[in-house]
C-alpha cells in the first residue's frame, strides 16, 4: 500500500510501483530512467544531491533505516506530505536506493488541527490563568483590606474598651428590661462586684443584699421609663459601710433604632458625693447668711425704736419742760412788771423750741413711727400717707385697705411699713407721678400689698441703686425684707409706663 521507488547509483529511477503512480501522478513508463528530481520540490533538490554524493564518496547514509517526514512534489506541482523510509544496498561497489513512501497528508492535517487546537487550548489556558491570576490578586487585595479593616476594628474596639473601662463614670449597657449586657471596669471597681456575676442579671440585683429596697424600686422605675423612650435622670445613694454613704447622679438614655424601638439602654453614673456635700454646705451657709441678715434687720428695727424712744423720752421731754418753763416765766414776768422789754425776747424763743420739738418728733417717726407699735400698721399707713401728701401736694394717693389689723402678724407690720415707706419715697423722688394707688388686701390666705404709680417708670435691667449711702432700703432691700419674712415681691416697671410693686404673703390659719 506504500509507494516504492528504487534508484540507480546515478540517481535514476529504476523501479516505480503502482502506488507511486497514484501518489505522484506519473506512470512507470514516464519515470523510469529519469532523475528523482521530478518528485522533489526545488528547495530540497540541492540537499538531495549532496546527500547522494556523500553516500557515494564515503558510503555513509545517515538516514538509512530511519523514517523521516518530508515533502514530495506531484506531477501537477502541488506538494504532498510524505513519510519516507530509505534503504540502500551496493552492487559492484555502486549504491542503489529504495524508498518506501507513505502519503501522510491526512495525518499531517490532523496533526495540524491538533496543534491548532493545542494552541487554542493553550491560549485559553493562558487566558484562564490570567483571569485566575487577576482574580487571585483581587482576592489578595481584598484579604489585605479585610485584615486592615479587622485591625482597625480591633483597634477601635480596644480604644473603646479603654475608654469604656477607664472612664471616671460608671457605665453599663442594658436591655430594655434592665438586664445588664455590658458593664465597665469603673463600675465593677466602684461597687466591688465582678464581671461574670454582673452580666445577664438585672441591674437592681447587682449589689445583692447591699442594695436597698428604695434603690431597687427607683432603678426599676427609671429603666421602665427609659425603655419607653425617655431620658431619665436621678440620684441614688449607696451605703458602703457604716460611715460611707455615697451619692451617684445617674442617667439612663434610650438608644432607639430607626423604627423608633428601643433595643438598648445606656446607664451612666457619676459620684457626686463631694459636690453634693459642697452644695449642702453652700446652702447651709446661705441659709445662715439669710438668718443673719434677718437678724440684722430685726436688730436695726430694735435700735431705731430705741433711738426714737430715747429722743422722744429724753430730749423731747426736756424740750417740752423747757418750753413749759419759758411760757410760765413769760406769764409771771408780765404779771409782775407789766409790759416790759424782756417779754418779747422770751416770746421769740417759744416757736424755736416748738420747732425743735416737732423736728424731734419727725426724726422719731422717720426712724420708727411709734404709731406702728401703739396704733398698728393700718393707722401708720394712713398717717404716713397724710405726711406724704403734705410734702408732695401734687400727688394724689388712693388707698384701699381691706384687711383687719389683727389679721396681720406682728412681724409683718414692720416689713409692710418699710416697703410702703420706700415705695412712696421712690415715687416722690423719682417718678414725677400724679397718682398713686396703694392697696393692702386679703384674699383667702393671701395678704397682698400693691403699690402703683402713673409716673415715668424705669428700666429694670439697669442696676437698682447706684447711691451706696441709701443701700439697705432701696428696691433690693424691699425684696429682701419681703423674702426674709416668707413672702415674695415683684417689681414691674417700664420707661414711660409707671411702676408697680407687688408683695404677697401667705397667712397662717
Ligand atoms: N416709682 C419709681 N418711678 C421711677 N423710677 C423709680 C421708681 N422707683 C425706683 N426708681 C428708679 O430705681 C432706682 C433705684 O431705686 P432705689 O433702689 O430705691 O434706690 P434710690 O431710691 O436710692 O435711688 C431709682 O434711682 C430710680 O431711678
Ligand atoms: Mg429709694
Amino acid at each position: 500500500t506504500d509507494a516504492i521507488i528504487s534508484t540507480s547509483p546515478g540517481g535514476r529511477i529504476i523501479f516505480w510501483n503502482r502506488k507511486a503512480e497514484a501518489l505522484f501522478g506519473y506512470t512507470e513508463l514516464e519515470v523510469v530512467g529519469r532523475s528523482l528530481d521530478i518528485i522533489i520540490p526545488e528547495r530540497y533538490q540541492e540537499g538531495h544531491d549532496s546527500a547522494i554524493k556523500r553516500v557515494r564518496d564515503k558510503g555513509i547514509l545517515r538516514l538509512a533505516g530511519k523514517t523521516m517526514e518530508t515533502t514530495g512534489k506531484h506531477r501537477d506541482g502541488h506538494e504532498i506530505a510524505i513519510e519516507i523510509s530509505l534503504s540502500f544496498w551496493e552492487s559492484n561497489g555502486e549504491p542503489y536506493f529504495t524508498a518506501i513512501i507513505r502519503d501522510i497528508t491526512a495525518r499531517k492535517k490532523g496533526e495540524e488541527a491538533l496543534s491548532q487546537a493545542q494552541i487554542l487550548l493553550e491560549d485559553q489556558i493562558l487566558e484562564r490563568t490570567t483571569d485566575l491570576i487577576r482574580t487571585n490578586e483581587k482576592l489578595k487585595k481584598e484579604i489585605t483590606t479585610r485584615i486592615h479593616m479587622q485591625n482597625a476594628l480591633e483597634e477601635s474596639e480596644r480604644k473603646f474598651r479603654v475608654l469604656f473601662n477607664q472612664t471616671f463614670q460608671v457605665i453599663g449597657l442594658l436591655k430594655p428590661d434592665g438586664t445588664v449586657l455590658e458593664i465597665n471596669q469603673t463600675a465593677l471597681d466602684y461597687f466591688r462586684i465582678n464581671y461574670h456575676d454582673s452580666v445577664n442579671r438585672f441591674l437592681w440585683d447587682l449589689r445583692g443584699d447591699q442594695a436597698s429596697e428604695a434603690n431597687r424600686a427607683m432603678f426599676q422605675e427609671a429603666v421602665a421609663q427609659a425603655a419607653g423612650g425617655k431620658l431619665v435622670r436621678f440620684e441614688a445613694q449607696f451605703r458602703f459601710d457604716k460611715e460611707t454613704v455615697r451619692t451617684l447622679d445617674f442617667s439612663i438614655k434610650p438608644v432607639s433604632d430607626p423604627e423608633g424601638l428601643v433595643p438598648l439602654l445606656i446607664i451612666e453614673g457619676r459620684d457626686i458625693t463631694e459636690r453634693k456635700q459642697n452644695e449642702e454646705g453652700l446652702q447651709e451657709s446661705e441659709h445662715r447668711l439669710r438668718l443673719l441678715s434677718s437678724q440684722v434687720l430685726v436688730a436695726q428695727e430694735k435700735e431705731r425704736k430705741r433711738i426714737s424712744q430715747e429722743l422722744h423720752d429724753g430730749i423731747g421731754q426736756y424740750l417740752s419742760a423747757i418750753k413749759y418753763r419759758v411760757e410760765h416765766l413769760i406769764l409771771t414776768q408780765s404779771e409782775e412788771k407789766g409790759p416790759s422789754g424782756d417779754k418779747p425776747t422770751l416770746e421769740k424763743v417759744i416757736p424755736v423750741i416748738q420747732g425743735a420739738i416737732e423736728e424731734i418728733r419727725r426724726i422719731c417717726m422717720a426712724l420708727r413711727p411709734s404709731t406702728l407699735d401703739d396704733l398698728g400698721i393700718l393707722a401708720t399707713i394712713s398717717w404716713f400717707c397724710r405726711e406724704f401728701q403734705a410734702t408732695y401736694s401734687g400727688i394724689l394717693i388712693k388707698q384701699k385697705i381691706q384687711v383687719e389689723e389683727q389679721e396681720i402678724p406682728a412681724l409683718l407690720k414692720t416689713v409692710i411699713f418699710r416697703i410702703v415707706q420706700e415705695a412712696l419715697n421712690n415715687i416722690g423722688k423719682h417718678s414725677r407721678a400724679g397718682q398713686i394707688s396703694l392697696n393692702l388686701t386679703r384674699k383667702g390666705r393671701h395678704l397682698n400689698l400693691d403699690i402703683r404709680d402713673n409716673g415715668g417708670g424705669f428700666d429694670l435691667k439697669k442696676p437698682y441703686s447706684s447711691d451706696n449711702s441709701t443701700r439697705g432700703m432701696g428696691l433690693a432691700g424691699m425684696k429682701e425684707r419681703a423674702e426674709l419674712s416668707g413672702g415674695a415681691l415683684t417689681i414691674h416697671s417700664q420707661p414711660g409706663k409707671g411702676t408697680r410693686i407687688q408683695a404677697v404673703w401667705l397667712l397662717g390659719e
